[in-house]
């Protein structure tokens, strides 16, 4: 009811009456003004004007699952949205809900985190509705060493979203993080449950800044954030939509198996190639130039006597970046 008002209210650029709604939607002007009302709590702003009705001025930046779904046509990444206002990590709370059987495609996004997890153990800031936080299930039939590959095709998703809805020259550092210039926009964090042969599900979690307008004296050399990036504010609603479509088609292309054109497309948007790069694996550092990638993910560096070495985790810094 209180939705069917908000999509008349939207409909129109002028005045609802409240007999108006009360007539269409077959209900009593009373349960007409209880639904504005709510609609007013959750922090739309809507006129009233005696004689003429309401009208819709301004809505809410607050995610909402119904308008992230709106025109989205997906198969296997958010075919299930939902938002929470708050949550510990939305990778632990899709891990609860993997643990009770949800179906894969579940999405879980929140205005909020209270724990949001980094790599490494760090932690993800996730102020209070500039962010997009959120996590989606994946119960993929395949070996767990074939994991890595998934978090390197949804950070290769974000960022061709992100060059197509801001124009941005939105670049991937490997294995996953989005970068603009030589600041971070996206960290992906995943996680999986599996036997030695194969994977129970995957938790694919992702983090956006979006409409940040600054960062804290810790983070402001290394962070940036589209609003930073373009000068204006995100509706993240709508990006959010456009995200969860490329990550989609994405995994459609990873399920089927990536053929040399996808990974191609990969490695010219990865500015870690061609750079120099610095990793410590086992208490031992690692220096050289990035120079390809293999198809299991893996990062290859040519050290200054020539051999080359695979670094498949871990961190890695690249010269120039952050
Ligand atoms: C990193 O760059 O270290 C990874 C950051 C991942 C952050 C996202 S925010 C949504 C999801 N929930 C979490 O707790 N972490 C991921």
């Amino acid at each position: 009811m209180k939705n069917t008002v908000l999509s008349m209210l939207e409909q129109s650029e002028d005045f609802v009456s409240g007999e108006y709604l009360s007539n269409v939607l077959g209900v009593s002007r009373t349960a007409v003004w209880k639904s504005i009302k709510k609609l007013r709590e959750e922090g739309y702003e809507i006129k009233s004007v005696t004689n003429r009705g309401y009208m819709l001025v301004k809505k809410p930046d607050l995610l909402s699952a119904e308008e992230i779904s709106d025109g989205l046509d997906v198969s296997f990444v958010g075919k299930q949205i939902e938002v929470l206002k708050t949550v510990d990590s939305t990778n632990n709370e899709i891990k609860r809900r993997a643990a009770a059987g949800a179906e894969s495609g579940l999405l879980i996004a929140a205005e909020r985190q209270t724990g949001g997890k980094g790599r490494i153990g760090r932690i993800w800031q996730s102020d209070e509705g500039k962010g997009v936080y959120f996590t989606f299930l994946l119960r993929p039939d395949m070996p767990p060493n074939e994991v890595a590959e998934i978090t390197l095709a949804a950070g290769y998703g974000v960022c061709a979203a992100v060059r197509e809805y801001t124009g941005l020259d939105a670049r991937i550092k490997w294995p996953n993080d989005i970068v603009v210039g030589s600041r971070k926009l996206c960290g992906i964090l995943t996680e999986m449950t599996a036997q030695i042969e194969k994977v129970e599900y995957v938790a694919v979690g992702i983090g956006i800044n979006v409409n940040h307008k600054e960062f804290s004296e810790e983070l402001k050399d290394k962070a940036t954030s589209l609003y930073i990036e373009t000068g204006h504010g995100i509706n993240r609603n709508d990006f959010l939509r456009a995200v969860i479509s490329e990550l989609d088609k994405v995994a459609e292309q990873f399920l089927k198996g990536f053929t040399e054109e996808h990974r191609s497309k990969f490695k010219e948007l990865c500015v870690t190639l061609n750079r120099k790069v610095t990793s410590v694996r086992g208490g031992k550092t690692i220096e050289g130039i990035a120079v390809d990638i293999t198809d299991e993910g893996d990062l290859i560096v040519r050290d200054s006597s020539g051999s080359l070495i695979n670094i498949n985790s871990g961190e890695v810094v690249v010269q120039g970046i952050y």
